[in-house]
């Protein structure tokens, strides 16, 4: 049975309470926690930077998923590293090398993640897929939480899926954008194994993350 670990995206959460928040995703059974920076040139909203991650690292022993949506991205990723990331998922259309980019995010002893816009084909990232640790499959256009799941996005991870059965690829396909209670089953169904969720974890149920986190996790 494929065991489906969810990542809860904190730009859903209280930023006034972030440390808080994150220690509430943490006792509700969060197997890591998505961190979302947006540097408002990759994408139109401006978040979070290293010194607040690094602010937050000591309040979970959670891996931080940290999500780059920041071009150029090359130049940061030492900073992610040490301020207490875990994976480094950044976009290919944000890097002039991404082997280069791949290569520096190891030198920190960091799992890599490359990320899919929906637009995105995956023969952009075939010959680099035997070299990174997670494909994070953009179910929305990045830039903001609570955004409708682009159904078409469900073929592009059956595609990722048979690449990677086909290649014995060890990659987690992680899914991320408009996931909710009516069509988690078939992102996983499609082959993901890790889901991103912001709204849904955060609104449903009164904002019973324990509840909605439990939810997401039943097949
Ligand atoms: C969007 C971010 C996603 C988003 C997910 O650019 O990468 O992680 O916060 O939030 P929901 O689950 O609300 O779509
Ligand atoms: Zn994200």
């Amino acid at each position: 049975m494929k065991k489906i670990k969810i990542s809860p995206s904190i730009l859903s959460a209280d930023f006034s309470q972030l440390g808080n928040e994150i220690q509430r995703l943490e006792k509700g059974g969060a197997d890591l926690i998505h961190i979302d920076v947006m540097d408002g040139h990759f994408v139109p909203n401006l978040t979070i930077g290293p010194p607040i991650i690094k602010k937050l690292r000591n309040h979970t022993k959670l891996p931080f998923d940290v999500h780059l949506m920041i071009s150029p991205v090359h130049k940061y990723i030492k900073d992610f590293a040490e301020a207490g990331a875990d994976i480094i998922t950044i976009h290919p259309e944000a890097t002039k090398d991404l082997n280069n980019s791949i290569k520096h995010i190891r030198e920190f002893n960091k799992k890599v993640g490359v990320s899919l816009n929906p637009d995105t084909n995956i023969n952009i990232i075939n010959d680099h897929l035997k070299q990174i640790d997670l494909v994070l499959i953009m179910s929305v256009y990045p830039g903001f939480g609570g955004q409708k799941f682009i159904p078409d996005v469900l073929n592009k991870i059956k595609e990722l899926t048979s690449i990677k059965k086909d290649n014995n690829y060890k990659f987690d396909i992680e899914v991320d954008g408009g996931i909710n209670f009516s069509n988690y089953k078939s992102v996983i169904e499609a082959g993901a194994n890790i889901l991103v969720s912001g709204t849904t974890i955060f609104k449903e149920n009164q904002g019973d993350v324990k509840k909605n986190i439990k939810i997401l996790k039943t097949i």
